[in-house]
């Protein structure tokens, strides 16, 4: 049996553990050649490829990003290098050339919209979901975000010495795109008075007269702000990628809501955008077990010829979803989530 491997979407903390896990899997329990295929599916285009054996992954349990590098713009349906044009039989005859009886796709959303269709056309997938901003359906969990919210619980860590020595509000925007899974977390994480999620309506007044409270009694207010929180009715976007399956790159939110906060307040406020920090470095232990548990799945999935299918954690347990009702959706914070209960208990303003 010949495997081919691809990470797509952005890089993300567990995604050489997943590598390597698939690999050793693969190799140990099935006697199979792995090659992995370099920069998304761009490399069943271009026909860049690695071999994938126990020397190559050895190593990359902690390690950040992919070594095998990744893409979040190529879709070989849509080639926008070629004027959009339909690139997809070119890419299967690419895994024909190469001999592969299946393919590994790692990534979010957008990745496994485009093996779905792969999948459709008979080329056997199995997927693995990966973002920071936990947002895949059918998923509890994806690897990745456990590193996130290290991060941004950390920040408030460090946001708050200065927010308690100066009294000051002080604003983390965290990444999240439409989902507050990273805001939220991270918030409760690092002990948020305020925090403010895509999915919660926003009262800036609110805000404000929470923040002048807490002036009055504790001194200082540290908010967390996940960057799709439309703060005035619309997102703030940082930049538009015309050729990226979801052409808006969100960011900026931290700043406008200093700018409005500072005019009601007459105080010193500041914003910070945690931004790609949060999604680069070394895995924590937790997304390196759940990575390892993932990637032993899905080349079990590989061995039992189960395609069209994406590994999931649902409660404690590693299963597997049709790919299909997975593709182009999110999940997002429930407005019963028990952790806005848990939250909003311990006395944190949740927008109003
Ligand atoms: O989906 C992961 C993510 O990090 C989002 O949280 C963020 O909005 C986006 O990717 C940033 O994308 P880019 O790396 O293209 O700026």
């Amino acid at each position: 049996m010949h495997v081919g491997i691809l990470t797509g979407g952005g890089d993300c903390p567990g995604l050489n553990a997943v590598i390597r896990a698939v690999t050793l899997a693969l190799i140990n329990e099935a006697g199979a050649r792995v090659t992995g295929i370099e920069r998304g599916f761009e490399g069943l285009l271009t026909r860049r490829t690695r071999v994938l054996d126990g020397h190559a992954v050895e190593g990359l349990l902690a390690q950040g990003g992919t070594v095998l590098g990744t893409h979040n713009r190529c879709d070989p349906f849509r080639d926008q290098s070629a004027a959009g044009a339909d690139r997809s039989q070119q890419a299967l005859q690419t895994v024909h050339a190469l001999g592969l009886d299946a393919l590994v796709a790692i990534g979010g959303d957008g990745t496994m919209s485009i093996a779905h269709r792969f999948c459709a056309l008979g080329l056997p997938v199995v997927g693995v979901p990966k973002t920071i901003d936990n947002d895949l359906a059918h998923n509890d969990r994806s690897f990745g975000f456990d590193s996130a919210v290290a991060v941004v619980a950390q920040a408030l860590d460090r946001l708050e010495t200065t927010a308690r020595s100066h009294r000051r509000v002080m604003i983390a925007e965290t990444m999240g795109r439409y989902a507050g899974w990273i805001a939220l977390e991270g918030g409760i994480a690092g002990g948020a008075d305020v925090i403010l999620l895509p999915e919660l309506p926003v009262d800036i007044d609110a805000v404000a007269e929470h923040c002048r409270q807490r002036e009055r009694d504790q001194g200082y207010t540290l908010i967390c702000i996940g960057e799709g929180v439309a703060l005035q009715g619309s997102l703030v976007v940082r930049e538009r990628i015309a050729d990226s399956p979801d052409p808006l790159r969100l960011g900026g939110v931290g700043v406008l809501l200093q700018h409005e906060l500072s005019q009601r307040l007459g105080t010193e406020v500041r914003a910070t955008v945690l931004g790609h920090v949060q999604r680069g470095g070394t895995p924590t232990a937790f997304d390196r077990v759940l990575a390892t548990r993932f990637g032993y799945r899905a080349a079990e999935l590989v061995r039992q010829r189960e395609f069209g299918r994406m590994v999931a954690l649902q409660g404690e347990r590693i299963t597997s979803v049709p790919m299909s009702d997975v593709a182009d959706r999110n999940r997002l914070v429930d407005a019963d989530h028990p952790l806005l209960a848990t939250a909003r208990g311990i006395g944190v303003m949740l927008g109003r």
